[in-house]
């Protein structure tokens, strides 16, 4: 038989042979655990979503609706909640004649002027893969205000990862405000922001706040039972029945919280642990595969951090694991500017003052690397602050030791915490 023929020839006709082939089933659908996936429900935004939906409401009145800025920590529903609340409007918008809507969803990654941000958005708008280019910014703004004026009647803008654009934020003054100036006549425009950058909102100029913020909506961090049903939801879908040790959901939760109550954070845990037990053939996924998983996922998020730190920055980071080892964190900057002092000597590098030092660690702090401490200093005013290192410090020497530059001195660190490790 042709059937018979073609097994006895084929290398993989036993069951099990091909390595890819696994009779072992732990998931029931893994793609509900992709980055991608979008959740029919967010329950644990309920709030947050009727702001939202407030702010979009006067445009099936027939006017603008808000102007909007979202803001909140990595992973924490701020991009779902708009895909989710916009979807809801234009879905609205296509069941009701009266209600002509146009919504432009970008992000400004790497627009980092209002004068790209706004070619971005042409491109978007024109849905064509080029940007304009080689004209002056006013011209170029002009050129936005007259792609808009194509649009249906209600326009809303969508920038996600706004921060990108730093303080050169003109743009974000003059949209909003388009039509009160004159600029276009037919249509309501609205504009979205989304952040995560905290500081980006502090910094933002008064002008600008005053014309983006009709409402501003705070994304708080997850708690450890929000993480949970998050989970929970997920995972109904994800496995098989039986797949998940009690202990499993609740130790993801709570990794989660402890970090930054990242939803994003606790669902990639959750399906590190599914790939692991299923990788070794094992069908129910135990605390032991979250521990491995984090430490996993821990190592390679340092190590992504790490290829975008200047060489001040690794300066910086390195006086703090110094001082980590020597168990004198949280330090304040004065006592950090001394150890990278004596580091900076060693490797006859480029000193940098104090204050410049302490931007280094900010930066830090925002990339995830440490834990910054603000304290106020009463009544002298302005405050001080206090650093130490929030990445796992063993991973965080190892890594560091990969770089020749500073290789000499991670390996004495290493030793100085081996000893301390064995007294
Ligand atoms: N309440 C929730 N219910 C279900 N899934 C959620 C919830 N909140 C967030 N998620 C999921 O967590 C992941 C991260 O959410 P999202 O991308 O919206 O975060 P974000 O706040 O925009 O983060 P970033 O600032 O990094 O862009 C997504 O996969 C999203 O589907
Ligand atoms: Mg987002």
């Amino acid at each position: 038989m042709v059937g018979e023929d073609t097994d006895s020839e084929n290398p993989y006709s036993t069951l099990n042979s091909n390595p890819y082939g696994k009779s072992l089933e732990v998931f029931a659908d893994e793609s509900v655990l992709k980055e991608d996936w979008q959740p029919e429900q967010l329950p644990e935004r309920e709030s947050e979503l009727e702001e939202i939906r407030n702010a979009l409401a006067p445009a099936t009145r027939g006017v603008n609706a808000h102007n909007l800025f979202l803001y909140g920590k990595t992973g924490q529903g701020k991009t779902v909640a708009i895909d989710h609340e916009v979807e809801l409007l234009q879905e609205y918008a296509d069941s009701e004649n009266d209600l002509d809507l146009s919504v432009i969803k970008t992000s400004a990654n790497n627009q980092t002027t209002s004068y790209q941000l706004c070619a971005h958005l042409i491109k978007e708008i024109r849905g064509k893969t080029k940007k304009p280019s080689g004209i002056d910014q006013q011209s170029m703004f002009d050129l936005l205000y007259h792609e808009i004026s194509n649009l249906e009647k209600t326009v809303i803008i969508v920038i996600d990862e706004i921060d990108a654009i730093g303080s050169n934020d003109e743009l974000l003054y003059e949209l909003p405000r388009a039509r009160k100036n004159g600029h276009i006549e037919e249509q309501w425009v609205s504009v979205i922001g989304i952040s995560n950058n905290l500081q980006f909102r502090d910094n933002l100029s008064p002008k600008v706040k005053d014309s983006l913020y009709d409402s501003e909506i705070e994304f708080a961090p997850y708690n450890a039972d929000q993480l949970t049903t998050i989970l929970e939801r997920r995972a109904e879908r994800a496995f098989v029945e039986g797949a998940l040790d009690d202990d499993v959901i609740p130790l993801c939760s709570a990794f989660a919280a402890q970090d930054e109550g990242s939803a994003r954070q606790a669902i990639r845990l959750l399906y590190k642990a599914g790939e692991l037990a299923l990788n070794r053939d094992e069908e129910i996924i135990f605390e032991q595969h979250v521990r491995e998983a984090r430490d996993i996922l821990e190592r390679k998020r340092i190590e992504e951090g790490m290829r975008s730190l200047t060489t001040q920055d690794q300066f910086a980071l390195l006086s703090i694991v110094a001082l980590e080892i020597d168990e004198e964190t949280p330090a304040r900057t004065r006592q950090v500017f001394q150890k990278y002092k004596s580091i900076v000597d060693r490797l006859n590098g480029n000193q940098l003052v104090e204050r410049r030092v302490r931007d280094h660690l900010q930066s830090l702090g925002m990339q995830g690397f440490l834990l910054v401490e603000t304290r106020n200093k009463g009544i002298q005013g302005g405050s001080h602050y206090r650093f130490e290192l929030k990445t796992d410090l063993e991973a965080t020497l190892d890594i560091l030791g990969e770089d020749s530059r500073i290789n000499d001195i991670v390996e004495d660190l290493i030793d100085i915490s081996d000893v301390k490790n064995m007294l």
